[in-house]
């Protein structure tokens, strides 16, 4: 049963495994999180660390040859992971958890109005007649900043923008409490990403839904997050609010993304990048992930993976050094650090 103490999604140890003919994929290990009520809670990571995985594996939208493991997997105290499917489909997806995926673009039918998809999507859930589904959908359009008369449009005389917003729309249409969003605005010029992450603070101001956003733009989840965690290799590297993790970083890939972004403060810096390519993610992970890439790895890095640790209330690091953050933070700052 929910407890108001209960965070509003809760998960820990979650992993999933890709069969593939290279060997098993381990596009995600290790992670727990938890997601609390009213907040947006940014994932942040490099294509490919495992970020629309993860939550593909809390929505069970995994491909055929995914499989996700667990210690604990709640929302609102439920167990998520012990529902039948039928259970999970009628009173989890959209309706508690929704989801705004990756790619719009492919998310609408081309054949159909895009305001009769929202509408269905609507009725499929509710006992709602036509008209009240209407206004409903009218309603979500113009809290997405879109004209609700678009309603009639079909997707192609949509921009991605307004498709992106639609989708979002969509999204909010049963109420859920809490609201994925996969990479929200990439691929979106810098106006209509403006636009959009204002609609998404609108949003969350209004309505009591949390959010999770994820992408791997790190000035945009500084901007949006409460709370941020940042991926590497299918795992959290480091954890915290989002006031600690910029003022206050310790794992030396936090410190190396926070270098490859601009950001106010350090506009006319030259950008510092990291060299080298992430993991394959081939087999299991015997060692840090990022030691291959890190200027500060040395032989314990090599011999195990660290594990979790919090080294402050709420801010949790994965780094086998990270009593070592001060003078890793100075010397991160040098392009020479990067280099050698
Ligand atoms: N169906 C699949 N089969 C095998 N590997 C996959 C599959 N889907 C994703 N991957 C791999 O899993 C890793 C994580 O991918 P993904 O979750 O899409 O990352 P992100 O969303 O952070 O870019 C990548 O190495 C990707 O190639
Ligand atoms: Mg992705």
């Amino acid at each position: 049963m929910s407890n108001p103490q209960d965070p509003l999604l809760s998960v820990r140890n979650l992993g999933v495994v890709y069969n593939t003919s290279q060997g098993p994929v381990h596009a995600v290990s290790n992670v727990s999180f938890d997601v609390r009520e009213n907040e947006v809670f940014g994932i942040a990571g490099e294509s490919g660390c495992g970020k629309s995985t993860l939550i593909k594996a809390l929505l069970r939208l995994l491909a055929e040859n995914g499989t996700a493991t667990a210690d604990r997997c709640t929302y609102r105290g439920r167990a998520l992971m012990d529902m039948d499917e039928e259970d999970f489909r009628r009173e989890i997806l959209w309706q508690e958890i929704s989801m705004v995926p990756q790619s719009a673009m492919a998310s609408f039918n081309p054949v159909h109005r895009v305001g009769d998809q929202v509408i269905e999507s609507i009725q499929a859930h509710r006992d709602d007649s036509r008209a009240q589904a209407m206004e409903r959908a009218a309603e979500l359009f113009d809290v997405v900043g879109l004209e609700p008369g678009l309603l009639k449009s079909y997707p192609h005389e949509f921009s991605g923008g307004m498709r992106q917003r639609a989708m979002i729309a969509m999204a909010l249409s049963l109420d859920p409490g809490l609201i994925i969003m996969d990479e929200p605005t990439t691929g979106l010029d810098v106006l209509v990403q403006e636009r959009i992450l204002r609609r998404i603070r609108e949003i969350r101001s209004e309505l009591k839904s949390s959010i999770i956003l994820i992408t791997h733009d790190i000035a945009v989840i500084a901007e949006m997050s409460d709370r941020i965690a940042i991926m590497y290799g299918g795992e959290i590297m480091e954890q915290a609010s989002a006031i600690d993790l910029f003022e206050n970083p310790h794992h030396p890939y936090t410190l190396g993304l926070k270098n490859a972004f601009p950001s106010i403060t350090t506009l006319g810096t030259e950008l510092i990048s990291i060299p080298g390519s992430p993991p394959t993610l081939v087999g299991p992970v015997q060692s840090c992930p990022f030691a291959p890439r890190c200027p500060f790895d040395d032989a314990i890095c090599h011999s195990a993976n660290p594990e979790a640790k919090e080294i402050a209330e709420g801010h949790i690091v994965r780094c086998a050094h990270s009593a070592d953050a001060a003078r890793f933070r100075e010397l991160a700052k040098e392009k020479s650090t990067w280099l050698s």
